[in-house]
């Protein structure tokens, strides 16, 4: 494919023409295969389709001038994964294993990974097989691994627009131990007071803070930032902890902010946005600046309405070390 040509359609709708898969049978994983990209059989009693035995991960590879690919902290992502499948009780894929139909993917479809700033976004997604309508307190013993590629670039259509968020201090974006599983149930039951929040707010995302605590959006990790000094909730099971995340406080260390990671209030975010910024944080996101939050039907401007010089400061210096601007200092990538 002519990636390129494809820079206008919305985020993960185009696919590679191929993917990589395998299957856990008989207690072990059999060996990964390069298919066409397309529909897969699946028996209609399978663990996955009844009681959500499934988790997926997201990363990129990038384009370099030289024309080799690089991934951007796949080891970490597969890490992730392992331990989605152990929370779900499914069975983990082998880091060796994945990797090697990761990297296999992404060398095979080389021609289809875009110039920067696009990147190949990668899906690996696990689900139990298993076909068994009874199972539903019992784990899938067979599964499928499942790895597809889509030539991406932004996540948030209009760019670097600041983006508007519903703070919602009531709902939960998932059940509290399950935050930290990338399983797709979690973004099923942010959906609901997702569109509604669009449809009465005109917002981009909800951001959930139940009990009045700042916790994450439907799909990225949420940060303030200002002079000298980044927050962000510290890691527990109630959210996702994301791989950028984890690298934009490295970063952000490395630059000279004061990182702290806590529990903060709904009531010492909106003060803090009164002259300081915020951030979405995630594979997909970036690092996408806020320029309005809304609650309980005000609006309040974050930093003047505008993405800020902190943001795109911490964007541009996490951004020069996935595409290779910047030293790799910290190991991350992983060249194909
Ligand atoms: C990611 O940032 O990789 C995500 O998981 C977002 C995705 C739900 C589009």
């Amino acid at each position: 494919m002519n990636p390129s040509k494809h820079q206008n359609a919305p985020f993960g709708s185009i696919l590679t023409d191929k993917m990589a898969v395998a299957s856990f049978r008989d207690g072990a994983w059999g060996e990964a295969e390069i298919r066409v990209t397309g529909p897969l059989e699946i028996h209609p009693a399978a663990h996955a389709l009844h009681y959500g035995s499934s988790c997926f991960e997201g990363f990129k590879a990038y384009r370099r001038a030289d024309g080799s690919i690089q991934i951007f902290r796949m080891d970490r992502h597969i890490e992730r994964m392992r331990q989605s499948a152990r929370v779900l009780v499914l069975p983990e894929p082998d880091p060796v294993l994945l990797a090697s139909m990761v990297k296999t993917l992404v060398d095979r479809c080389r021609d289809d990974v875009p110039e920067t700033p696009g990147s190949l976004y990668l899906r690996p997604l696990l689900f139990g097989t298993m076909p068994n309508i009874g199972a539903a307190a019992t784990p899938s013993t067979e599964a499928m691994l499942v790895v597809l590629a889509s030539p991406v670039w932004d996540y948030f259509s209009g760019g670097m627009k600041p983006l508007k968020i519903l703070v919602e201090e009531v709902a939960q974006r998932c059940a509290p131990h399950l935050g930290v599983v990338k399983t797709g149930g979690n973004y099923a039951a942010a959906m609901g007071p997702t569109l509604a929040a669009r449809r009465q707010w005109g917002v981009d995302q909800v951001l959930f803070c139940p009990g009045g605590e700042v916790q994450e959006t439907g799909a990225s990790n949420f940060v303030l930032i200002r002079d000298g000094e980044l927050l962000t909730r510290s890691l527990d099971s109630s959210f996702l902890h994301g791989v950028t995340r984890d690298s934009l406080l490295v970063i952000a260390r490395d630059l000279g902010y004061r990182v702290s990671e806590r529990v903060f209030t709904v009531a010492e975010m909106l003060d803090w946005v009164k002259t300081g910024e915020a951030a979405l944080s995630g594979t997909a996101a970036v690092l996408a600046g806020v320029g309005t939050l809304v609650r309980a039907g005000v609006e309040y401007k974050v930093a003047g309405g505008d993405v800020g010089p902190h943001t795109r400061k911490l964007r541009a210096a996490l951004v020069a070390v996935q595409q290779g601007e910047a030293a790799d200092r910290y190991g991350w990538l992983t060249k194909v």
